[in-house]
């Protein structure tokens, strides 16, 4: 994989620069910057470089659609900001620029293209799309490893029509993940919470052979419990995830790998709300369950106790209301006891993670803190990510 870094003539070129600029927004504020904040030296990088710079990055999920919400404009503005630079954003359909409408002002170095999910194209990996994009630049660089393990225009089939490279933090990220994965240390254990239910609950079953304990709360513990016949309300979850909740059970059994998931739970009525904690069997129809409850917590820490390793994808609970952030602050307070005396190696990865980790500054006793949260667990699964396939 050539490193974007290693390349000497970079002088007037235009480099199209993926990025994951797919921040926690709230009202259209930042919530957390850490993934702006890590690619500042690679911007740095390529305007020491001389080179013209090209952002091309997605927001959320808005599938194919423009949803005026997920613009980019406030992370153009805090990073216009953060490296007192012009940003430019681009807000005309990407699929009329043509290469003459950039860069026409002889100061202008940094250009961020609108939000790449408002177009079908992006997630279909579609080829025109992706020829396109390319034909506004002459180099392609991935700095995006947390968007590596999606298929999509902007990730994989780009390359074909571009000299490309990674970037310095995807360089970084990778190393730091084959360290991990190849020096882990047993019993390790993995938390898995969150609200991306679908991406995540495949890559439980391919990390059964690997862990001995898998930790499973936040929004995709909803399904399990409602998979053990638990009425959870007006929670979210996901239909037709039913089979493979079957066989994550299935085979945690057979791969001595056990299975963790909420005894009990802390309840609002919305997200605003304020936290009631309950038994699983009194959960009423219009209850949202939004955190873990006490027993939870306590089983938790215990098996945190016994472990050597720990990998932390997803929050615990709606850790944006401070009444429902209790189950993880706590695993996160006893995370960091546990590391104060070197007893366990700590590894947290994922945007809202990151977010929550910084809330209370936490970020630093972590051994190492991924930005990338799908990307991070399939990595581990041991897949091999499309994005760094196609740079390979
Ligand atoms: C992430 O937040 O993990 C990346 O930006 C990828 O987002 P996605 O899960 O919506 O593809």
């Amino acid at each position: 994989m050539r490193n974007i870094k290693d390349e000497s003539n970079l002088s007037e070129k235009k480099i199209l620069l993926r990025l994951d600029l797919n921040v926690p927004l709230d009202n259209g504020k930042i919530v957390d910057t850490t993934r702006i904040d890590k690619i500042v030296p690679t911007i740095s990088f390529l305007l020491k470089k001389n080179a013209k710079v090209i952002i091309l990055s997605h927001m959320g999920r808005p599938k194919g659609k423009i949803v005026d919400k997920l613009s980019l404009k406030p992370v153009c503005e805090y990073l216009k900001n953060k490296i007192n630079e012009n940003v430019k954003l681009i807000t005309t359909n990407l699929k009329g620029i043509e290469t003459a409408d950039l860069f026409n002002n002889r100061d202008e170095k940094i250009i961020m293209l609108e939000n790449l999910r408002f177009y079908v194209e992006e997630e279909k990996n579609n080829n025109e799309f992706a020829k396109h994009l390319a034909n506004l630049a002459d180099i392609y660089v991935n700095e995006a490893f947390s968007c590596s393990h999606r298929m999509h225009a902007s990730i994989f089939e780009i390359t074909k029509f571009l000299p490309s490279y990674a970037g310095l933090q995807l360089n970084k990220e990778i190393n730091a993940l084959t360290k991990i994965t190849s020096e882990i240390k047993k019993p390790i254990t993995c938390i898995i919470g969150g609200s991306k239910i679908s991406s995540k609950i495949n890559i439980i079953k391919n990390l059964i052979p690997k862990f001995d304990n898998i930790i499973i709360v936040g929004a995709m513990a909803n399904n399990i419990l409602k998979y053990k016949g638990h009425n959870i309300g007006k929670s979210i979850q996901e239909d037709g995830c039913d089979k493979i909740i079957e066989e994550i059970f299935s085979l945690s059994v057979k791969e001595s790998c056990k299975i963790i998931y909420p005894e009990d739970v802390t309840v609002g009525k919305n997200l605003n709300g304020l936290p009631e904690i309950k038994e699983l069997n009194g959960i009423l129809e219009d209850d949202l369950i939004l955190d873990i409850g006490p027993k939870s917590i306590e089983n938790i820490n215990n098996i945190i106790e016994k472990s050597s390793t720990i990998l932390w994808n997803g929050p615990a609970g709606y850790f944006e209301n401070p009444n429902f952030a209790k189950g993880s602050l706590e695993i996160i307070k006893k995370i960091i006891k546990k590391n104060k005396t070197n007893t366990i190696y700590s590894v947290a990865g994922g945007g809202d993670t990151v977010a929550l980790l910084n809330s209370v500054n936490a970020i630093h006793n972590f051994d190492f803190v991924s930005t990338a949260g799908g990307a991070f667990l399939e990595y581990l699964e041991g897949k091999e990510l499309p994005g760094i396939k196609a740079l390979n």
